[in-house]
């Protein structure tokens, strides 16, 4: 596997950094995860965007333009082989002495990226949906921005894998759904579609956005607003979404059926329209 690191493409093996990087010492830094169908990175500008956010957030300078991002990502893609891959883009504010402030004068951020090829989710999965389980949400105020220090995360969605789920559904203040630990969550009820507002406690999905695009484009009821605890149980259907597992079917929530148990209607519907926007965004050619 060829990597991009610090400015250059080389074989993972060969690939070092320091044990002062900030990422190591602190989980100083941002990251990104970017699917690429057919070769071609999926809204990059978009991820871009969200990086800047990102970025301006921990207050870390950009060390590239949006078309020097471009090409690095393309020559990325291209010393890999598979259509389908997803980048991991990572950032840190560098290697310095240990000190919890920012370095001064700043240091060069290490800029490291590879690609992984992308499974489409397994077919038993879609036909028989994830369980989820749910805990509170005990991260931090700023889970808008994509930080690489990802503990609260690994500790919350351990909690689904020690359960034998996939995902885990976090609960802001005993009273309303934030999102997954590694995903955005939708609730279904009564044929709508209800998703919570991109504010300071989730992080602002790219796959989550294209579903709301969708569901306006097919004139399907949706509503942004924020979900209460019992709206989550009393569901008819949840949806989960991320960059790499595209949209998936909650059918168990805490050991309990979510309605019927089985992946319904508007996961089908929705699925389907967003192979649809794949195919006809990304496999045109
Ligand atoms: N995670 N919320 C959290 C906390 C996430 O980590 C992710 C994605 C999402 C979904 O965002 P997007 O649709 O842009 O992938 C929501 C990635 C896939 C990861 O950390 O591997």
């Amino acid at each position: 596997m060829t990597i991009y690191l610090n400015g250059k493409y080389i074989p993972i093996e060969e690939a070092k950094i320091s044990v002062l990087d900030r990422g190591f010492i602190f989980g100083d830094g941002v990251y990104e995860v970017i699917p690429v169908y057919s070769r071609r990175a999926f809204r990059l500008t978009e991820h871009l965007r969200r990086l800047q956010h990102s970025l301006d957030g921990i207050r870390l300078g950009n060390p590239y333009s949006e078309g020097e991002w471009a090409n690095i990502i393309n020559e990325l893609i291209s010393h890999n082989s598979g259509e389908d891959q997803y980048l991991y883009l990572h950032i840190t504010r560098g290697v310095a002495k240990r000190d919890h402030a920012f370095p001064s004068p700043p240091v060069k951020p290490t800029v490291f990226m590879m690609s992984n090829p992308l499974p489409n989710p397994p077919a038993e999965l879609l036909k028989s949906g994830v369980c989820a389980v749910t805990a509170q949400d005990n991260r931090w105020l700023r889970c808008d921005i994509k930080a690489i220090a990802l503990l609260p995360n690994v500790l919350l969605r351990q909690m689904a894998v020690d359960a034998g789920c996939a995902e885990t559904i976090l609960i802001r203040d005993n009273a309303f759904m934030t999102e997954g630990a590694a995903s955005n969550v939708f609730v279904v009820k009564g044929g709508k579609l209800f998703a919570p507002p991109k504010d300071n406690l989730m992080l602002p999905g790219i796959t989550y956005d294209v579903i709301l695009e969708i569901a306006a484009a097919d004139k399907i009821p949706h509503e942004v607003r924020r979900i209460g605890i019992a709206e989550v149980y009393a569901a008819d259907e949840l949806l989960l979404t991320s960059s790499t597992k595209e949209v998936l079917a909650i059918t168990q929530l805490d050991g309990k059926p979510v309605g019927t148990g089985k992946p319904g209607a508007m996961f089908a519907r929705l699925h389907k329209l967003y192979q649809d926007f794949k195919r006809d965004v990304m496999r045109a050619k």
